[in-house]
């Protein structure tokens, strides 16, 4: 029996590459560049599964005439990279990664927490350049944690791990938003009506809602008006949730005191109103990189298609 065709767009972590390559024809990026759109259009016309990530723009465009792939097998749990509705019209299934990244994610959201309320990256950088004069009473000094409100926005599964985070280990107090009514968030939360009842009252607001649709730019100059002079703002789910030049723009007016990011509107792309600025801590996108992680998101995706070239239902489609 012929093997099913999958293009898989980026470099994977290699016992997935192997796994892979054990059960299908498969054709890898040796570069590990992204693809550009006409690679992508013809791997959706050459393939029988086209494996993309989140640096991977699939729009409504490459999903007209022609396409042969049957299953795109996300390298990821967030998706508003792709055109779910128009791949579904194209007759091609979208599957996701959910669960494997949930405590990779929320321990990067608590590290950039951290990170915000300790003024870690400070600190390092003025140790690195040499400027450190030695320990004194008034250095560096951060905010307190413990006793403080994290606000959860979106409260699925990492937005619970981080809530767990924040309660169990730092004695935090726990409220959120979500669109559904949450009966058992897991610990101790109140669950507040609107986000800017959230925004409200928190010290620290991270974010775990999805990307696109209904949630771009969320985080606009209004809510950020909402919240406190002193709290931080902390993303790890997309960058269109935030408004980059309403967060500047509230950082240069002492309305919010930092933010710790790992998403961003254009990236690779930072615009230097964000990277010349000390109130901010910035990762580049790093919410699931443990090798652990990235293993089990692998090993999710060829389950995924497993099922499917089985003729089962994948366990994580998403249309
Ligand atoms: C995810 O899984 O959504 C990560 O952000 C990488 O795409």
């Amino acid at each position: 029996m012929t093997r099913p065709k999958v293009i898989v767009t980026r470099r994977w972590p290699l016992e997935v590459e192997e796994r892979l390559a054990s059960q299908f024809d498969v054709r890898l990026n040796e570069t590990d560049r992204p693809y550009n759109r006409s690679e992508l259009r013809l791997a959706l016309r050459e393939a029988d599964a086209v494996l993309p990530t989140v640096s991977d723009r699939l729009g409504a465009e490459l999903f007209t005439d022609g396409v042969q792939a049957k299953i795109l097998g996300n390298f990821g749990v967030g998706y508003n990279h792709i055109d779910v509705a128009a791949a579904k019209t194209a007759g091609v299934v979208v599957t996701n990664t959910p669960a494997v990244l949930t405590d990779a994610t929320a321990d990067l959201a608590m590290t950039l927490l951290l990170m915000c309320a300790r003024r870690a990256r400070e600190g390092e950088r003025e140790l690195r350049s040499g400027k450190w004069t030695g320990w004194r009473p008034t250095h560096l000094c951060g905010t307190h944690v413990t006793g403080k409100t994290i606000g959860i926005v979106g409260m699925g599964r990492i937005g619970q791990a981080m809530a767990r985070r924040c309660h169990y280990g730092f004695g935090m107090d726990v409220v959120f938003y979500d669109s559904q009514p949450v009966a058992d968030p897991g610990m101790p939360a109140r669950q507040l009506t609107t986000v800017d009842d959230v925004l409200a009252v928190a010290d620290f607001v991270s974010l775990h809602c999805p990307g696109g649709g209904e949630n771009h730019y969320l985080i606009n100059s209004r809510r950020l008006g909402n919240m406190k002079k002193s709290a931080f703002l902390i993303n790890t789910a997309r960058g269109d949730v935030v408004d980059e030049r309403a967060l500047v723009n509230a950082l240069d007016e002492g309305r919010i005191a930092g933010a710790g990011l790992d998403v961003f509107e254009t990236e690779p792309v930072v615009p230097r109103s964000l990277t010349e600025r000390d109130d901010v801590v910035l990762l580049p996108h790093l919410g699931s990189a443990t090798n652990e992680t990235r293993i089990a998101m692998g090993m999710r995706v060829i389950d995924n298609l497993t099922a499917f070239f089985e003729g089962r239902s994948p366990p994580d489609a998403v249309s």
